[in-house]
């Protein structure tokens, strides 16, 4: 049995320790605002945090997230409005929308690490984060907004 602490609750899970944290996530707790875009570690769309940290939960086995706080999209605030979900509402960043609650989570974490990061910075944390309708200048117009404390 495996307790992992995601938005603040504690879970319980049983199954194989060594499948994907984002298997779990969506699949046995029904986070499903956190996609599943490559399985291989090289998108971003399934970035949570941990401890604070962007990380891709496509890329983590489940074991490895015991004892860690998790945080999903689903718990960044609990009205949906971090400085980066309004910033974000505010430039009305999405196309189709599959890639931006880990654009958003790896924003939030960059915003924590950093509250006033330049552009290149912005541009360096984001980089590897796809967005396939091509929305980058916005995300970093939104990202720029959101350090300015929307
Ligand atoms: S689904 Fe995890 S990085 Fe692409
Ligand atoms: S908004 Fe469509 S993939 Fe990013």
């Amino acid at each position: 049995m495996i307790t992992l602490r995601v938005n603040g609750q504690e879970h319980s899970y049983d199954g194989n320790p060594s499948v994907p944290l984002l298997w779990v996530l969506r699949d046995e707790f029904g986070l499903t605002g956190t996609k599943f875009g490559c399985g291989a570690a090289l998108c971003g769309a399934c970035t949570v945090h941990i401890d604070g940290q962007a990380v891709r939960s496509c890329g983590m086995v489940v074991s490895d997230a015991a004892g860690h706080e998790i945080v999903t999209i689903e718990g960044l605030h609990p009205e949906g409005n971090h400085p980066v979900q309004k910033a974000w509402r505010q430039v009305n960043v999405p196309q189709c929308g599959y890639c931006q609650a880990g654009q958003i989570m790896q924003a939030a974490a960059l915003l924590q690490q950093n509250p006033k990061p330049s552009d290149a910075e912005i541009n360096d944390a984001m980089a590897g984060n796809i967005c396939r309708c091509g929305c980058y200048q916005r995300i970093a117009a939104a990202v720029r907004l959101a350090s300015t404390g929307v």
